[in-house]
This record gives C-alpha cells, structure tokens and sequence, in this order.
C-alpha cells in the first residue's frame, strides 16, 4: 500500500459516479470482487440475504457515497458512508479539509470491553449474595473464558465481574452482575449473551437466587471511542464571514445543546449522521450505536451533547466527541456483506479499534459541518441545489437537463416542480 497517498481527491465531486468509483477503487488497489461489491456491480445476493435473516423476499439498498480528505491519526483515510440523506457526506468531506489545516484528528479508544448483565431474583440476602459472587469472581471468570477459545486465543476473554444492587424497582430489590468481557474485534455480543447464559446456573448456586435476563448492555461505557480536532480560525471563513464570527457561533450552538435536551437530540442525532452511515457500511449493528449513544448522553441523569466545542490556546475552534463504540470487524453481517468487507478494506482498517477511532472522527466532523451550516447561513441553502436535482427529476428533467433546470430553480429561489416543468418546456422547444 502506498502510505503517500492522499485522501485529497482533487475533482472528486465532480467526477461522473463511474469515474469516481474507479478512482476510488484504484486508491485502495481493491480486487475485482472487492470493487464489484463497492461500486454496486456486485454486492450482496438475495441468495446471500437469504441466508442471513428470515423471509427474505429481496434486496433493499442505499447509496454509497465515500468522504474524502480524512487525515486520522495521522492517517490518510477514504470514508464509505451508507446514507439516504442529501449533504452528509459532502458535509463530512469538507470539515476534515478544514480539520486537516489543524492537523486532522486524533482518535483513540479504550480497551473492547463489553458488559453483559445478568439479573438475580429473589436471593434471601441480597448483601450477602453480592459479597459472596465478588469472593468468587476469579471462579466464575475461569469458568468464562472456557466457553470461547477462538475469543481467547485472539487475546479476548473476561476480565472482571462487578455486582449491583438495584435497591429500588417495580418488583423490589434484586441484584445485577455485570460481566466485563473482553472482545476483540467482534461487535461481540453472541460471545457476551452466550457467556451470560453459561454462567446462570454457577450464579445460581453461589447467590441462591434465580438468574432471570441474560444478555449484553448496549450502554457500552467500558468501550469508548473519542476524537479531538482543531479547525484553524482563518480556515472557518467564508463569504461575509469571518472566522473569528463563525467559531464563537459554532461555540454559542454548542452551548445550546449542551444546556438544553430538545436541542441536545437534534445535535447528536447530526452526530449519528456521520457514525451510522459508517456503522451500516461496515455491517455493523447501528441500533446497538444509537441505542448507546443516547444512553452515553444521559448519563449524568440529564440527555446533553456527546461533543464539545471550545477554544484552543491559540484561540484556534477545538471540538471533542465520546461514545460508546460497539463495532467489529469480523464476524455478523460485517464478513457476509461483500459491501461492508470492501468498506473495511477501503479505510485499510485492521482492527474493530481502529474502525471505531475513524467512526468517531467522522461523527466530530459531521457535527461541526452541521453547527457551522446552523451558526452561519441555516441549514437550507446547502441542501436546496440537491432537492432542486431531486425536484428537476420529478418534473421529467433527464441527463444534463437535471443540472440545468436546477441551476435554474436555485437562481431563482423557486424550487418547485411547476416551475421546474416551465423550464424543462423552455430547454426542449430549444
Ligand atoms: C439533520 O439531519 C441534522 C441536523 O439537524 C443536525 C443539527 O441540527 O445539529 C442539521
């Protein structure tokens, strides 16, 4: 692999699709079938499919665009992203441009340790029940890391055992265990429910109670992803604005989302923008994100921004972004889906760690690409040259007429199919 390359695709934009799947593909010196399953010429079966969920009738599918300009770690990264809406990708792009003046961004995760929870009903002494479980925790983390030795032999496997007591619920106190597990580069979760359900009856015997749920926590607080950038002031100017204007609205927006949960929703959820349309590239599990990206959200018992925005020593715009990071890299839909095995080549990426450094970074970009729309011009007027195209369409507009007719329309401020089927009529009587 040439490590000079740049993800600065110069013209990348404005290449026709096939052209830009070319470059892309040559980019990353993917195989034939690899570059099938990436530019939509090969992908995933309903054969495949069929054999992946129940009652599978077909296919169902999304556009794929690529982010360019990512520089992550110190690494020059293309991005696949999976996503119906209009602006993400292109957002994404453009802030890691700027962010690459600042040096691009540093991402780093904490070890791949899931939680798996069991729920202990009904011992007769709660206290001494949790005291007992934490006398044998070196015995049931043995009898744990028996039940996967592929896990084991990737370096995976359990490593702690904490006890709570739920003192107060809708049917009384009870106990929770929570199993730390250590897994790797899978998602994990066959491995955390299956060493759960393995360990109920041990559980049982030491408590004297009955172990009723047996399954992970998609609040994976023990696997975190976080990414740090700086966007130089000047590079945040544009038109009537300055930089200086747009990194204190930036600022002043984050503000808003940080104090007030209404705002905070719609903050993240331009966060998950960019994570998801990673996470469903790579075939990965994007309820299990969203669910722990909200959870992460709430955790101070009050739903607020997962990121951070501020100012450097040099007065320079420094955003901050953590949470929770449950993706793999082998196993589940990741190694089926011919497409998510030639995103993960794509990005070069060879462990779940560093696929979730990169997914973290793009959620920091798309946040800032989000806030500097909303702190500067709205979020509208990006978006109205590609619902103009979608509304040129509509309006039977094909080939180079869908440029124009919404070139037009953009001009003009009006668009709307009527008109669009004016200046269509207007083009075809020559
Ligand atoms: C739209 O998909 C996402 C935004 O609403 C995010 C935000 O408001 O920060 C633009």
């Amino acid at each position: 692999m040439n490590e000079k390359r740049s993800s600065r695709l110069s013209g990348f934009y404005d290449k026709p699709q096939p052209e830009r799947a070319a470059t892309v593909i040559e980019w990353a010196g993917l195989s034939p079938k690899d570059a099938a399953a990436l530019d939509g010429s090969g992908g995933l079966t309903a054969e495949q499919a069929d054999h992946m969920i129940e009652n599978v009738v077909g296919l169902h599918s999304l556009p794929l665009g690529v982010a360019a300009n990512f520089l992550i770690n110190g690494r020059e990264v293309l991005v696949p992203m999976a996503i119906e809406e209009p602006s993400v990708v292109a957002g994404a792009s453009f802030m890691a441009k700027l962010i690459r003046e600042g040096g691009g961004f540093h991402a780093h995760t904490t070890e791949p340790h899931m939680i798996g929870q069991m729920q202990i009903i009904g011992s007769p002494d709660l206290r001494a029940a949790r005291f007992a479980l934490l006398e044998n925790k070196t015995r049931i983390l043995d009898l744990a890391n028996q039940i996967d030795p592929v896990l084991i032999k990737a370096g995976g496997g359990a490593r702690d055992l904490d006890v709570r007591l739920i003192d107060d619920s809708p049917i009384g106190p009870f106990l929770v265990a929570h199993l730390i597990y250590d897994t790797r580069d899978a998602m994990g979760a066959n491995a955390v429910n299956t060493a759960c359900e393995t360990l109920a009856p041990t559980i049982e015997q030491i408590t004297g109670g009955r172990v009723h749920l047996r399954i992970l926590s998609n609040l994976a607080d023990r696997r975190l992803a976080r990414a740090r950038c700086v966007a130089p002031t000047a590079s945040l100017a544009f038109g009537d604005f300055t930089g200086e204007r747009v990194r204190d609205g930036i600022i002043e927006a984050y503000a808003f989302a940080a104090a007030d949960s209404y705002r905070a929703a719609t903050h993240n959820k331009g966060i998950m923008n960019g994570v998801d349309a990673v996470v469903i590239a790579t075939g990965n599990d994007w309820r299990a994100i969203e669910a722990g990206a909200h959870a992460y959200a709430a955790r101070g018992g009050k739903y607020t921004s997962l990121s951070a925005w501020g100012k450097d020593a040099d007065g320079n715009l420094a955003g901050t972004l953590e949470m929770p990071m449950a993706v793999g890299i082998v196993g589940g839909a990741t190694k089926v889906h011919p497409t998510a095995q030639a995103a993960l080549k794509l990005m070069g990426v060879t462990t779940a760690r560093e696929l979730a450094e990169i997914i973290v970074s793009v959620g920091l970009a798309q946040n800032l690409a989000a806030l500097r729309a909303l702190a500067t011009e709205g979020i509208q007027r990006g978006h109205m040259g590609l619902h103009a195209r979608q509304v040129a369409i509509a309006a039977g507009a094909v080939g180079n007429e869908v440029e124009i007719v919404a070139g037009k329309m953009v001009a003009e401020k009006k668009v709307r199919v009527d008109r669009a089927e004016e200046i269509l009529r207007g083009i075809r009587a020559g």
